[in-house]
């Protein structure tokens, strides 16, 4: 697809189990004769329950790394599984219900609805599901209270700080209650107080046993990692 050659990987990655195992993985944007080398054979295996936190500078690869891990698109060579499914094996619905079931996302754009209000916004992954209303909103006002929210119930995103509005994201991608949480860089533009704020609900989420990848150059975040995974210009530096 690309006329770039691309080696085999190493085979680095031994188990597949991992709660996200990327083995061998490339990612090319090609565009005419413009080509970008986005990831270079990443090997990364994130276990269940663990917090990694992915840091690099801003055009490391770190948004197209979440983007693979979260099945929205795929690798040009290698592959990624999420628990213990390779994402390139499913069709588009298959693919669809496994990340509605198990991928939680919290986009750097944050991507609310603004003609909804929070409580809305959180429920909106659920929405489909054909639950009785009232049940689901009860569920979002409470992930509301939890993320400090309960006096912003029925305010619309456009009435909110964007710390507010950061806070609404992280409910509403844990709504589904998911086995996996992926963050792209969620404390960006966020005083000391959010992040704290952001810091001790991940915390506090983590006691469920979600699994969480956050991508991140912020140190009061990696500081609080299981793990911290360095990315630059697309390859992996180092784990620690
Ligand atoms: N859809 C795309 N088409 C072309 N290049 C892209 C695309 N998405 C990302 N890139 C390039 O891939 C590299 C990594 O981008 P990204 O993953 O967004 O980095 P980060 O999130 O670490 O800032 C950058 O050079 C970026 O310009
Ligand atoms: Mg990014």
């Amino acid at each position: 697809m690309t006329g770039v050659s691309l080696p085999e990987s190493d085979g680095s990655v031994r188990s597949r189990d991992g709660a996200l195992v990327c083995d061998g993985v490339w990612k090319i944007f090609q565009r005419g004769r413009r080509i970008v080398r986005a990831l270079s054979d990443v090997s990364l295996e994130v276990r269940r329950g663990e917090f990694v936190c992915l840091v690099g500078s801003s055009g490391s690869g770190k948004s197209t790394l979440l983007n693979l891990l979260g099945a929205l698109d795929l690798p040009t060579k290698g592959e990624i599984y999420g628990l213990g499914l390779r994402y390139r094996d499913l069709g588009n619905e298959q693919c669809n219900r496994f990340r509605r079931t198990n991928i939680g996302f919290v986009f750097q754009e944050l991507r609310l609805i603004n003609h909804l209000t929070a409580t809305e916004n959180v429920m909106l992954p659920r929405l489909f599901e054909g639950h009785i209303k009232s049940e689901l909103m009860n569920t979002a006002v409470g992930l509301l209270g939890q993320v400090d929210l309960g006096e912003r119930v029925d305010h619309f995103p456009y009435e909110l700080s964007y710390g507010e509005q950061q806070r609404v994201a992280i409910a509403r991608a844990v709504v589904t209650k998911p086995k996996i949480v992926l963050a792209d860089e969620p404390t960006a533009n966020l005083d000391n107080k959010n992040t704290e704020r952001v810091i001790s609900i991940l915390h506090s989420l983590r006691a469920s046993g979600t699994t969480f990848v956050v991508a991140t150059h912020d140190d009061r975040l990696s500081r609080a990692a299981d793990r911290v995974v360095e990315i630059a210009g697309g390859v992996l530096q180092h784990s620690g």
